[in-house]
């Protein structure tokens, strides 16, 4: 297994933009697990399962259901789906999926085996406390409400999506809400994160306090 960089943190954050560059600067490979998580949301919801369904009916259904990550983008059974598993309406029904028993257990090897290929820099909710509970580094990157709700009301009017502020409001403490407080692999601070609010921090900043932290040991060239 290659290194990991794990990265957890609530919506909107600004998780995948970190993930992402700093993937780039270390050269290593990047995976968005929540893309996965929206990915399967919109398998099983095509496949006319509600998530009122039981845990039994779930498994069934994701037995026709194939998902991958590759290059930064996110394939459903070998069908390019990046675009669509942006909706606000998808990340609802990925964070209401995503606390059913079969979907993690469904994801739980997709993203392990993505660590077999090499190093990795990977970001979602439990990745530094279930999934790569070993990591070789690991953060926890957070932000208040209101940086968050800013943040995901750009991302989302930038993708075309027409959302009010409100909207962007509701879709980040909605999530957090649910995410954090779920009984499987709720979303926590790891005991051994480091932790960056990135509320009042640019980008640069951010990234900077990432990599100093990811270069110390001179681990890495980069
Ligand atoms: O990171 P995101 O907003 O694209 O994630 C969508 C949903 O997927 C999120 O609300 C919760 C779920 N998720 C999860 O449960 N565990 C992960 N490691 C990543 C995402």
């Amino acid at each position: 297994m290659g290194k990991v960089v794990a990265i957890d943190g609530p919506s909107g954050a600004g998780k995948s933009t970190v993930a992402k560059m700093v993937s780039e600067t270390i050269d290593m490979d990047y995976l968005d697990t929540g893309a996965l998580y929206r990915a399967v949301a919109l398998g099983l919801t095509g496949l006319g399962i509600s998530p009122d369904d039981t845990d039994e009916k779930i498994a069934g259904a994701l037995k026709t259901v194939a998902v991958s990550f590759r290059e930064g983008k996110v394939f459903l059974n070998g069908k390019d789906v990046s675009g669509e598993i942006r909706t606000p309406e998808a990340g609802h029904l990925s964070s209401v999926f995503s606390a059913r028993g079969p979907v993690r257990e469904f994801l739980l090897p997709v993203q392990r085996a993505a660590a077999l290929e090499g190093d990795l820099v990977v970001e979602g909710r439990d990745m530094t406390t279930v999934v790569f509970p070993d990591a070789w580094r690991k953060f926890y990157l957070g932000a208040s409400v209101e940086a968050r709700t800013k943040r995901r009301h750009l991302q989302l009017r930038q993708s075309g999506v027409q959302v009010t502020v409100e909207d962007a409001r509701r879709d980040v403490t909605e999530r957090d809400e649910r995410d954090s407080s779920r009984s499987l692999a709720p979303l926590k601070v790891a005991e051994d994160a480091i932790v960056i609010d990135s509320s009042d921090m640019t980008l640069e900043e951010v990234m900077k306090k990432v990599l100093d932290a990811i270069r110390k040991d001179n681990m890495v060239k980069a």
